[in-house]
C-alpha cells in the first residue's frame, strides 16, 4: 500500500512541491544521485570505474510533454557522451535513456530520432546506450524503438521488467546473439491484469526470466540487489558455464555499495546505474517506494533529527 501511495505521489504536483522544497530532502536524495551537473556525474564515474566497476549514466528528467524539453534532454545526453569520450571513460561507462525524456509522449518518431542522435554520440565516444523501460503503456513503443535502433547500433540494450506477465515471452524474443538485455523487477505501478503485484510472484517471474536469458545467446544484465536472486544467478552461471565477460550484474548508485564491490572483487562484472541532474523528484520517489524504510530518512530530515 505504501509503495502504491509513493508511486502515485511521484506524479503529484503538490507532493513534488513539498518534497522538493523541504529543507533537507535534497540531501537525502543525494544518497541516490551523483549530483546535479555533468561534471558531478563524470567525477563519480571516474571514482567508480577506478574501483573496478562499470557505470551506466542517466540524465534525470522524464515524462516530458513539450518538444523544447525533449530537445534539451537530448542535447544533455550528447554533451555527456562527448565528455565521456574526451575523458576516455567510454570503455567503462554507457548511458541509460528514458524515451519519455526525449519525446515519446509526444510522438514515437521524435523519440526515435532523438534516441538515434544519442546512440550516434555514444558510438563516437566508444560506448553504447540502454533504453530504460517505463510505465506499462510504453512497453510496445519502447521495444519497437530498440529494434529500430539496433539496425545501426546492434549493442543498444533493452530492458525487461519481470513484474510484467509477458516478461518471459519478451526475454525469449530478446535472447539472441549479441542482444544486451537488462532484467529488473519493475519500478512502476501497473494493473493486476498486466503485472504481478505480489512480491513472491515478481521474484518467481524474475527467476524464470533469468533462466531464459542465461540459457540464451544474448548478454544478460541482471539488475537486482536481492541476495536470493543473486545466489540463483551465480548457480545459473555455473549451470550454463558462462564466463564472467558474458553477462553482468547491475545495481543502483547508493544501494548495497558493499555488495557491488564484493561481486566485482569475486571477478564478476558489476555496473552501477548513476543518475544525475536537477529533476530528481520522480526517480527519488521510486527509490522510496522500493524500500519504504527509506522514508525514515526523509522523516528524520524533515524534523531535523
Ligand atoms: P527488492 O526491491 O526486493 O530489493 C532487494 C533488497 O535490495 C532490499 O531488501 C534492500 O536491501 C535493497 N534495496 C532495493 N531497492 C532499494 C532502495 N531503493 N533503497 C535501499 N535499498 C534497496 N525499473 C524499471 O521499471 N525500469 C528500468 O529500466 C529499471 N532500470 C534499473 C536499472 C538498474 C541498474 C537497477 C538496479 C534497477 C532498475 N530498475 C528499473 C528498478 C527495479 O525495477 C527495482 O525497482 C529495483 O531494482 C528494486 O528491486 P530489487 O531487484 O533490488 O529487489
Amino acid at each position: 500500500m505504501i509503495r502504491r501511495a509513493l508511486l502515485a505521489a511521484s506524479h503529484s504536483g503538490g507532493a513534488r512541491r513539498i518534497v522538493e522544497t523541504a529543507p533537507f530532502t535534497r540531501d537525502v536524495a543525494r544518497r541516490f544521485i551523483a549530483g546535479e551537473t555533468a561534471a558531478d556525474a563524470a567525477r563519480v564515474t571516474g571514482r567508480l570505474t577506478g574501483e573496478g566497476l562499470l557505470v551506466t549514466l542517466d540524465v534525470l528528467g522524464e515524462d516530458v510533454h513539450d518538444k523544447g524539453r525533449a530537445e534539451t534532454n537530448t542535447v544533455k545526453y550528447i554533451e555527456l557522451l562527448d565528455r565521456l569520450g574526451e575523458e576516455g571513460l567510454g570503455a567503462r561507462a554507457e548511458a541509460s535513456v528514458k524515451l519519455t525524456a526525449v519525446g515519446q509522449a509526444l510522438d514515437e518518431d521524435l523519440a526515435l530520432d532523438n534516441a538515434r542522435r544519442i546512440c550516434d554520440a555514444a558510438a563516437s565516444a566508444g560506448t553504447t546506450v540502454t533504453l530504460d523501460m517505463e510505465e506499462h503503456e510504453t512497453v510496445d513503443s519502447t521495444l519497437r524503438t530498440v529494434h529500430e535502433l539496433r539496425r545501426d547500433h546492434p549493442t543498444v540494450g533493452a530492458v525487461v521488467q519481470a513484474y510484467l506477465r509477458r516478461a518471459e515471452e519478451y526475454c525469449a524474443d530478446l535472447a539472441y546473439e549479441g542482444s544486451r538485455v537488462r532484467l529488473c523487477k519493475g519500478a512502476y505501478a501497473a494493473p493486476e491484469a498486466i503485472a504481478f503485484t505480489e512480491k513472491d510472484d515478481v521474484d518467481k517471474s524474475f527467476v524464470r526470466c533469468m533462466k531464459v536469458l542465461m540459457a540464451g545467446k544474448g548478454y544478460p544484465m541482471l539488475a537486482t540487489h536481492d541476495p536470493r536472486l543473486i545466489d540463483i544467478a551465480e548457480a545459473l552461471t555455473l549451470l550454463h558455464s558462462r564466463d564472467a565477460d558474458t553477462f553482468e550484474y547491475q545495481m543502483l548508485y547508493g544501494v548495497r555499495p558493499q555488495e557491488q564491490r564484493r561481486l566485482a572483487a569475486s571477478g564478476a562484472q558489476v555496473r552501477v546505474y548513476v543518475a544525475y541532474g536537477h529533476d530528481w523528484y520522480e526517480y527519488f520517489m521510486r527509490r522510496l517506494a522500493e524500500k519504504p524504510a527509506n522514508l525514515r530518512l526523509v522523516v528524520r530530515s524533515l524534523v531535523g533529527a
